[in-house]
């Protein structure tokens, strides 16, 4: 039974990696985390406003900056609040290669083209074998258009691949217009991979305080359905590595992820409600169902539920909702 699987060009032993969160944190919970059986470790982002923070700070000293600017900084944790500093994240990377023999993969998380996008290259000079580049936004601003923002998210990546030699993958939210579109241009801007998809940490409202409040749960396998039906649709459209991300929990829940065409299935909110000892359990059963299904490896099984591959490709479009909405019995 062979469980590997190559994910931006590096050879994993099976698709199952633990996706970025303080997991990686400690380098003794990474070390376990291996022991349990991941594939690789996505380390936490280092955000683009912890690296420009301490340049606006520097600007601040020197003319006035722009008291728009200042406001919007003052929403972000105070750079002690950071789990780790950019210095720290690089020798971080360190530990974390010294401690564990499985990929370690750094994570850069920011939306606009700029200086900070260079601790990239830190990224690959301290050790990491490849980066994520968590493109996060949330369009607020009318006068931008669609193809406006998605340029910027080009010279993003074209900035990446300017200063890297090792591969990185894009992780994404849903929210773009043509997906399709957007992953061939990703491929041709030089990115290796994609993750499917950021979650989006809806905050709440209070409606007594009339506050509105961040919230952060974990995820159920609920999320899935919506990573399936994109992971689906983008397998072999593209040369991209896929790494779903997103409501894997169940034995069940992974099966489908590679056979709608992911090539990892990165792990978090599982782990972080059950430990490490869930991971093991979830690649015991995962190996469990391939053998009873006579699936000689993983690559036998990916995307066969794809658009593409799938018997009935119509499912993934419109012409299921007009049925599922049509069919519904009151
Ligand atoms: C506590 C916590 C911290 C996270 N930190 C990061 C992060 O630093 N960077 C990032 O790209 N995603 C981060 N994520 C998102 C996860 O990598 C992942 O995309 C998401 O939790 C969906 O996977 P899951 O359903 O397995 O939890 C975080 C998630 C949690 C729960």
């Amino acid at each position: 039974m062979k469980l590997t699987t190559n994910y931006l060009g590096l050879e994993l032993k099976s698709p199952f990696v633990v996706g970025a969160s303080p997991l990686g944190d400690d380098p003794d919970m990474a070390k376990r985390l291996e022991d349990c059986g991941a594939s690789a470790l996505v380390m936490h982002s280092l955000f683009e406003e912890q690296l420009t923070s301490e340049s606006a700070a520097l600007t601040a000293l020197t003319e006035s900056i722009e008291e728009s600017y200042a406001e919007a900084l003052s929403y972000f944790p105070e750079s002690a609040e950071y789990a780790l500093g950019p210095e720290d994240y690089l020798d971080h990377i360190s530990r974390l290669k010294k401690r564990v023999s499985i990929p370690v993969i750094a994570s850069l998380n920011g939306r606009t083209p700029g200086g900070w996008i260079g601790h990239a290259k830190l990224m690959e000079e301290a050790g990491a074998d490849a980066i994520e580049l968590n493109i996060y936004d949330v369009p607020t601003d009318q006068e931008e258009s669609g193809a406006e923002l998605e340029a910027r998210v080009m010279e993003v990546i074209s900035g990446v691949r300017g200063k890297v030699k090792i591969p990185f993958a894009v992780k994404l939210s849903p929210f773009y217009s043509s997906l399709p579109n957007l992953a061939k241009n990703i491929h041709l801007a030089g990115a290796n991979g994609l993750v499917l998809f950021n979650r989006f940490y809806q905050p709440d409202l209070d409606i007594e305080d009339l506050n509105v409040e961040p919230k952060l749960f974990l995820s159920t396998s609920s999320e899935l359905l919506l990573r399936l039906r994109w992971m689906a649709i983008l397998h072999g459209k593209s040369p991209l590595s896929l790494a779903l991300s997103g409501g894997v929990h169940k034995v069940h829940d992974a099966v489908k992820g590679v056979m709608a065409g992911a090539d990892v299935l990165q792990i978090v909110s599982l782990i972080l409600r059950h430990g490490p000892q869930s991971l093991e359990t979830l690649i015991k059963d995962f190996t469990a169902w391939m053998q009873e299904h006579d699936y000689k490896d993983v690559a036998e099984m990916r995307g066969c539920l794809s658009h593409r591959n799938s018997p009935d490709p119509g499912a993934f479009e419109r012409a299921n909702y007009l049925r599922v909405l049509q069919l519904w019995k009151v």
